[in-house]
């Protein structure tokens, strides 16, 4: 049976990590997957989770499972982070399930609506995570792609992006970034996400939310700001929440599914549909993750200090462009690559191109994405003139 089966090529994102650690020289730099890392180069654990953990070996009693959508509590802190105190919450409008990272939680929804809802396309950014295509297709979507980033200007096409999604069919499904643009880093403004919310509405098409870095770009609270215009004008939304990279829970796959449905009614019947998907599937999920997050906003002292902690690794993020924008031009490269302070999140489009790319890794040891994606969040003081001193010779 599995004599012919063929390779599989690697994935363009994991699979960069898996090269970097098998790179045996000693200079080497990995931009490639979307991880925090501080001054040393380390993937910290945050000291809201420490000391969330803390206090969970006190007062944790058991193991047993979880129910299939998880942790009550815990939903409601997510549509609290989603929505603040909003009636959409206190209506009932919206329900939300505990599911393994914001993958799963993507995967959830989009089986959801495929099985459910009756939606056959869904529309993705051009261009969008690489993993966006894979999941959609995998649920049964027609994947199909809406302009949005402008490579002359370096900048949102949002002109492209309007004219597109005025042409998306009544029924399919948009996905848009929440916040932090996975890969450009570049976002509409407040009063293009009320013009976007205006074509839903018109157009009736179902906006569903990949928030996977609140508070990555302004502020908790500011970076819902685009979501919760949406919210404002239409009925029905749906948002994938992830924790892996404002809780720097990467590896306990903490994320969220939540529908707001038109009336109460409705959000409790799409739920229980939205369990037998994830019953069928991995069947209840981890708790170890969603009970920090759950630990950690319950209490008002941690989730100040987590709040601090959010803003920490923005602000070094924040940093690291500046100083890799000047460093550059101190090695004399004539680009102007200042757009890259105009960009929020992890993530950097550089421009620069697959040849460059390759040639980084090969001849110097850089790793990032073949789009030219650069994780900013892996730079640090002292490899950023090795790093802009290999850009300068690649270019
Ligand atoms: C990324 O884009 O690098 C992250 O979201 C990690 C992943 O799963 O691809």
């Amino acid at each position: 049976m599995f004599e012919s089966i063929s390779l599989a090529p690697a994935d363009p994102i994991l699979g960069l990590t898996d090269a970097f650690k098998s790179d045996s020289r000693e200079k080497k730099v990995n931009l490639g997957v979307g991880v925090f890392k501080d001054e040393e180069g380390n993937t910290p654990i945050l000291n809201s989770v420490k000391e969330a953990e803390k206090l969970m070996l006190e007062t944790e009693k058991t193991k047993g499972y979880l129910s299939i959508s998880g942790i009550e509590e815990y939903g409601r802190h997510v549509q609290q982070l989603l929505f603040g105190d909003s009636d959409i919450v206190s209506s009932g409008r919206a329900v939300t399930a505990q599911a393994p990272g914001g993958t799963g939680a993507l995967r959830v929804g989009a089986d959801f609506l495929v099985k459910q809802g009756g939606a056959c396309k869904v529309w993705i950014s051009n261009p969008t995570w690489a993993n966006h295509n894979a999941i959609f297709t995998a649920a049964g979507f027609e994947v199909a792609q809406y302009r949005y980033y402008n490579s002359e200007t370096r900048s949102l096409d949002f002109d492209g992006m309007l004219e597109d999604l005025q042409q998306v069919a009544a029924g399919d499904v948009v996905l848009l970034h929440g916040c932090c643009h996975n890969p450009t880093g570049i976002d509409p403004s407040i009063e293009q996400w009320r013009q976007l919310a205006g074509v839903a509405v018109q157009k009736g098409w179902l906006p569903f939310f990949d928030f996977a870095y609140q508070g990555f770009a302004r502020g908790v609270e500011e970076d819902a700001g685009g979501l919760r215009a949406f919210a404002e004008q239409v009925d029905e939304l749906v948002i994938s929440s992830s924790f892996s990279k404002n809780f720097g829970l990467y590896n306990e796959r903490v994320g969220a599914v939540t529908l707001v449905a038109k009336e109460a009614q409705a959000a409790t019947n799409a739920f229980s549909q939205i369990k037998v998907i994830i019953r069928s599937n991995y069947s209840n999920p981890p708790a170890h993750g969603a009970l920090v997050v759950t630990t950690v906003l319950s209490n008002p002292a941690l989730k100040s200090q987590w709040v601090g902690e959010v803003a920490m690794m923005r602000n070094r993020i924040r940093e690291m462009r500046e100083l890799f924008v000047a460093k550059l031009s101190e090695k004399g490269v004539q680009r102007d690559f200042s757009f890259i302070n105009q960009q929020n999140g992890m993530f950097s489009f550089s421009g620069l191109s697959k040849e460059q790319v390759e040639s980084l890794k090969k001849d110097f040891g850089i790793y990032m994405v073949g789009s030219g994606r650069i994780n900013v969040a892996g730079m640090t003081k002292s490899n950023l003139d090795y790093l802009c001193e290999s850009i300068a010779s690649v270019l």
